[in-house]
């Protein structure tokens, strides 16, 4: 832990992910928010703690597993690492990732069923309801539409059985009255409502069990092992698990300062269970709950149930992780709902980081280069007073509207201040016009003043992007001849002016994000499922019969270096073949060998990640990666398909 200027420490959450299925962009966003919160409190000196991590148990994982044929446990394993493997890979940088299968967060959560259990506000009981696998909880008649989840658009389960219940009806009143004396505990404010108004209906008592004749993967009850808990009784406790409550230093630093970020689909476990739970444990509640709305693709909501997602990694790929976090932080008003296009990325990235920052960059930075030979000019503060060529007073101001903004978690509003301090700068350049300057050699003061305020204008928007656009930031400061390891996107730093070292040299100019002109394809091969916009025109038998598709015996198979997806495979296709396949997330080498597979022999021969590949796998792109087409009987290596 280290301690930072004094200051009060903080300590930013996500949800922890169902591991039912892998990573979408709704995911990304909330976890990239979580990352530029995260930085934000970095760059104010914060001593600041980011966690984030996997959900593990209940049914819904269990039926997931099965479908994969494979035991819980594995299952868990694979798509824990997915969401823990992306999250690099989008510039995050969380200090630790929890898993509800870690041992010391089951023992955490056994201690406080057992606390809670102990005070009397778990009691046992039968119950009948409609249950959501979906949601994984008991829905009330009220909150169905036309009978109906409606985050699942599935009509729910009648369940009747035994089981445990916790309390929350003896808490209503205090939540209540908590979340009225505390006006911005849950934010923004219509989500703070909306748990209101379900708070005048009384509150039903929560059934924290599932028998173990229904559903086994889970935490044992201490007081009776023949239930395990409801899944989110034991996911909430993530949160303070992870801090090794009670007694954890960490638990002691952060908790106090806790945010959590969450959506809206999560809003009542985490607006009326949890501080619920924490007032009943004698813990002391959040500080906020800050809610998010969803990204949309077309007119429903993205999700995994739906199969509707967009994919972060091949995102990432066409177009950059820090282009893609701009682009999910500027272009989604943090409480509402967005849409998600590629068409809104490409236009995003073009308008504002094409045009408006990388332009304004290579502008100065050019500029400086040109007339100085790169070296940072000397200002002249008469000349910079006589003739307001001072850009510190806009900068400064952009600044305070960044920190107002990042605070309350307004990531839009906080860019957009940013922005606003970048167009003032273009402008400043056209309306002094140093080319002009130039020419003339008694202006060579106000030359001078002009590039050295644009340099330091530059400075100071590399700081500010800093929490939403890290590898960039690092590209400016280098550029600019800082050295991106002295923390020059520390906000006091960033209020100052003339910190520039006039002498010291810039590099030579950049470009920092080239213009999109048309959808790009993915950098790496692509292995993820097509969407129905992947449709192709008809064609001849004759365009069918130029494709050489064979059977395949796989001979061998390795992992290729540094790639996640590719596999190199020896297949005998009559003769010996190498092929680098992008399977490596569906298919182990080991379980390759010996299998019948579908050759397209005569592909163009391709280089992927330095390997030479001749030919390609046939396979169906499905939910959790892909399978390979085969055979039902034996056939010859070699047979042609027709
Ligand atoms: O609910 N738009 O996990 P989950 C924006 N395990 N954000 C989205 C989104 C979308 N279309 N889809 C998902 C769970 N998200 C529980 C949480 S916490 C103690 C337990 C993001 O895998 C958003 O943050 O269903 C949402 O709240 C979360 O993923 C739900 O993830
Ligand atoms: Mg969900």
């Amino acid at each position: 832990m280290k301690q930072t200027k004094g200051k009060e420490p903080f300590y930013i959450t996500t949800p922890i992910y169902y591991v039912n299925a892998k990573p979408h962009i709704g995911h990304a966003y909330t976890t990239i928010a979580a990352d530029v919160a995260f930085r934000f409190h970095e760059m104010k000196g914060e001593d600041s703690f980011f966690l984030t991590g996997t959900d593990e148990h209940g049914d819904k994982i269990v039926e997931a597993a099965q479908k994969e044929n494979v035991a819980p446990k594995a299952y868990v394993d694979r798509i824990s690492n997915l969401f823990r493997d992306l999250w690099p890979q989008l510039n995050i940088k969380y200090s630790q990732f929890i898993r509800t299968t870690d041992p010391g967060h089951i023992n955490i959560v056994t201690s406080i069923l057992q606390k809670i259990y102990d005070s009397g506000d778990i009691y046992f009981a039968e119950y009948e309801g409609l249950y959501c696998v979906g949601c994984e909880r008991f829905y009330q008649e009220r909150e169905l539409v036309d009978g109906k989840c409606p985050d699942h658009d599935k009509a729910p389960e009648l369940i009747r059985e035994s089981n445990y219940f916790f309390k929350m009806s003896k808490y209503q009143n205090w939540l209540i009255e908590y979340i009225q004396d505390n006006p911005d505990f849950i934010r923004p404010e219509g989500y703070r409502n909306e748990v209101l108004s379900f708070l005048k209906e009384p509150l039903e008592d929560l059934c924290i069990s599932r028998p173990k004749s229904r559903l086994e993967w889970g935490i044992t009850l201490p007081f009776d092992e023949n239930y395990v808990t409801y899944v989110w009784f034991d996911a909430l406790i993530n949160y303070i698990s992870a801090l090794d409550y009670p007694e954890g230093e960490l638990f002691k630093t952060y908790w106090p300062r806790v945010q959590h970020i969450v959506a809206k689909d999560i809003l009542k476990p985490h607006g009326i269970y949890w501080p619920i739970m924490l007032k009943s444990a004698g813990i002391n509640p959040y500080k906020n709950l800050n809610v998010h709305g969803f990204w949309n693709m077309g007119k429903s909501k993205m999700s995994k149930s739906i199969g509707n997602v967009a994919d972060p990694i091949l995102l990432k790929d066409t177009y950059g992780a820090d282009a893609f976090r701009f682009f999910l932080m500027r272009d989604m008003v943090f409480g509402l709902d967005s849409n998600f296009s590629e068409d809104a990325v490409i236009q995003r990235i073009n308008s504002d980081l094409a045009n408006d920052l990388g332009n304004l960059f290579s502008r100065v930075v050019t500029l400086a280069n040109k007339y100085f030979e790169g070296v940072i000019p000397q200002p002249d503060q008469e000349t910079e007073k006589e003739n307001d060529l001072s850009l510190a007073e806009k900068a400064t101001s952009s600044v305070d509207e960044f920190e107002k903004n990042m605070a309350i978690f307004a990531f839009h509003k906080g860019l957009i201040s940013v922005w606003e301090f970048i167009n003032h700068m273009n402008k400043f350049i056209d309306q002094t016009a140093p080319w002009a300057l130039a020419k003339d050699p008694s202006l060579s003061k106000k030359l001078e003043t002009v590039i050295y305020n644009l340099l330091e204008g530059l400075r100071v928007v590399s700081g500010l992007i800093y929490p939403v656009m890290p590898e960039t930031a690092r590209k400016m400061q280098e550029g600019l001849g800082l050295n991106p390891d002295d923390l020059f996107y520390d906000l006091d730093l960033l209020r100052k002016w003339h910190v520039l070292k006039p002498g010291n040299k810039v590099m030579p100019a950049i470009i920092l994000f080239p213009r999109i002109e048309k959808k790009p394809a993915p950098k790496e091969e692509q292995t993820q499922k097509k969407t129905s916009s992947d449709i192709k025109p008809e064609i001849s038998i004759e365009d069918f019969a130029k494709i050489d598709l064979r059977v395949g015996t796989v001979l061998s198979a390795e992992k290729v270096k540094n790639s996640k997806k590719l596999l190199k495979v020896e297949v005998d296709i009559g003769e010996k073949r190498t092929v680098v396949a992008g399977i490596s997330e569906s298919y182990s080498p080991e379980e390759l060998v010996g299998k019948q597979v579908v050759v397209v022999a005569n592909l163009k021969p391709a280089k992927l990640m330095g390997v030479e590949s001749r030919g390609m796998l046939l396979a169906a792109f499905i939910e959790k990666g892909l399978t390979l087409a085969s055979f039902y009987k034996k056939v010859e290596p070699g047979t042609p398909l027709k």
